[in-house]
């Protein structure tokens, strides 16, 4: 076990340091075959997107960069809840996007079999190849991640996202839905990415002093708006996951109609602010917290952060509809340093397993 662990102390960190790789082979691996399935999907306007854990959180991300790029709106659900909720819904101009990384999560391959039924498209993005979810489906994009085996998903997920965003890229190219130029932009960033998440583990030991100062603390929240929400979500899950601690992931535009009430003195909150849209408003609801007492933590790339936090990680620039997968990294850092801080083991946290094969 120790030479599979190549030096690194738990699967995890080992796993979390393999992202700029695993994310470079997803980008390879995926060339010429996003532009077939994106032909292939073109034409479906009714859209859904199921999955489950930090799947579902990859599925939130897909949504916004569907609308903003391809223009038109997925509906992300549960894959838990699909069956009973949409059923009547589905029928042969369905697309169904399945996102697992194991391809046997039962209530996603419960989704994908009743779309199947329905006589629904079904393309499954997966990192397990061989796995039930890519026997089920009609078209399948692999994630290329290798083998993960913390339980806590780490590069699988960022790979998802370098998919699913490969295959937004592909089909607003194809169906002409954005500008050339900021495509062009994007894809070449998408292509950097692994750069940019070397620079973000270049903060593991600001990191880990940060965790050194958090370790006794009991409630965490993780804000951002739009895009940045599903940032906020698994952040807080992987916190949860490993490390025990209580933590909520919420939109930031929600702080003040009810969340607020509970932000006291030193309460961490963790501010997911990237340049786009909404950076003005963000930092306002950053604002909101700090007047309560809250201990900011952020990630961005402006200056103007520095003002309104307690601590500032700087986030290399990338376009807002890619940073979620750049800066997910400075959190699974910190919720792995914590989790090992409190005397946990991160690669096999207490009631999870690596895929839930029961409903
Ligand atoms: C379990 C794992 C999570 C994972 C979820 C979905 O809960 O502990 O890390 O995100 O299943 O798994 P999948 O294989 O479908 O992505």
């Amino acid at each position: 076990e120790m030479a599979e662990k190549q030096g690194y102390e738990h699967f995890m960190l080992k796993e979390i340091h393999e992202q700029p790789k695993a994310v470079k082979e997803a980008i390879y691996g995926n060339l010429g075959m996003i532009d077939k399935i994106a032909r292939e999907i073109a034409n479906y306007e009714k859209i859904y997107i199921v999955a489950m854990g930090t799947s579902y959180h990859a599925a939130l991300v897909g949504k916004y960069i569907f609308q903003r790029l391809v223009k038109k709106v997925p509906v992300v659900e549960d894959a838990s809840e699909f069956r009973y909720e949409f059923e009547d819904l589905i029928d042969r101009d369905t697309l169904v996007i399945a996102i697992t990384q194991s391809g046997e999560t039962a209530d996603t391959l419960a989704a994908i079999k009743l779309a199947k039924k329905k006589g629904a498209k079904v393309l499954s993005i997966v990192n397990v190849v061989g796995s039930m979810a890519t026997r089920l489906s009609d078209l399948v994009l692999y994630t290329h991640a290798g083998p993960e085996i913390g339980v806590a998903a780490t590069k699988t997920y960022t790979t998802q996202l370098t998919v699913i965003s490969m295959l937004a890229i592909a089909l607003a190219k194809y169906l002409n839905t954005a500008d050339r130029e900021y495509l062009q932009k994007i894809e070449a960033e998408l292509y950097d990415m692994p750069k940019y998440i070397e620079a973000a583990l270049g903060y593991e030991n600001k990191i880990k002093n940060l965790a050194e100062r958090l370790k006794e603390k009991r409630d965490f929240f993780y804000i951002g708006r739009g895009i940045s929400l599903a940032t906020a979500l698994e952040g807080a899950l992987k916190l949860k996951e490993i490390s025990y601690i209580h933590a909520e992931g919420l939109s930031a535009g929600e702080l003040k109609h009810g969340p607020l009430a509970l932000i006291e003195e030193d309460v961490p909150v963790v501010a997911i602010a990237p340049s786009g849209k909404t950076l003005e408003k963000m930092i306002s609801n950053i604002q909101e917290a700090k007047a309560r007492g809250a201990l900011i933590i952020s990630l961005g790339d402006s200056e103007e952060l520095r003002k309104v936090s307690d601590i500032l990680i700087k986030m290399p620039k990338v376009d807002e509809v890619l940073s979620p997968i750049v800066y997910i990294v400075p959190l699974q850092l910190l919720a792995y340093h914590l989790s090992v801080l409190r005397g946990n083991d991160p690669d096999k946290p207490r009631n999870l397993a690596k895929s839930v094969t029961v409903e």
